[in-house]
């Protein structure tokens, strides 16, 4: 948190030289009705997720050398690559709303952890697909739960949102077949 802290104030003071107006976030407007704090709370909180969960399909996609390994392989990069890409979506609205993505390698395993997200690594190919829907599933839970809270109040994060839920279930969706599909062959 003292990290980040810093960083906001930081920012706010190369914005004072510039002559901006850094305590008032452009992104703000009157209609704007949402606690802009607890939303850039909430999203830092998601975002300390997806780069946890970008790290362990990476790890996985490492480690994945069995003989299934190479398709499920593919998939787990594929699947980084998205979660990275929602990270960046959530630092840019963070950063539009006027707060500060956390970049402290260790407040953002601390902060995944609290929303019940750690990187681990299963001993087979099986149990780290296990592990990975488990990190999705608790993600299309968090979305969607922030989704319902914003309601109407901050339209942007909402679509947004919104729009990473629909991404998170397809990655649900496909492990899940992927786990059927081998008790299948059993
Ligand atoms: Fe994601
Ligand atoms: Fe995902």
């Amino acid at each position: 948190m003292a990290v980040a802290e810093k960083a906001q104030r930081d920012q706010r003071s190369i914005a004072d030289l510039q002559g901006g107006t850094a305590q008032l976030p452009g992104a703000i407007a009157a209609e704007y009705k949402a606690d802009v704090a607890q939303v850039i709370q909430r999203l830092n909180t998601l975002r300390s997720t997806e780069i946890c969960s970008y790290l362990q399909y990476k790890q996985h996609a490492y480690m994945a050398v069995s003989l299934i390994g190479p398709a499920v392989r593919a998939e787990f990069i594929e699947h980084a690559n998205e979660e990275l890409q929602h990270a960046d979506m959530l630092a840019e609205r963070i950063q539009q709303l006027g707060g500060v993505p956390i970049f402290d390698p260790k407040e953002i395993a601390d902060t995944a952890a609290k929303a019940h997200v750690n990187v681990t690594q299963g001993a087979t190919v099986e149990a780290m697909v296990r592990e990975d829907l488990d990190v999705e599933i608790r993600q299309v839970n968090a979305y969607i739960a922030l989704i319902r809270e914003i309601g109407f109040d901050d339209p942007t994060t909402r679509r947004m949102l919104e729009d990473i839920l629909k991404d998170t279930e397809h990655h649900a969706a496909e492990l899940r077949d992927m786990l059927s599909k081998r008790a299948d062959t059993e």
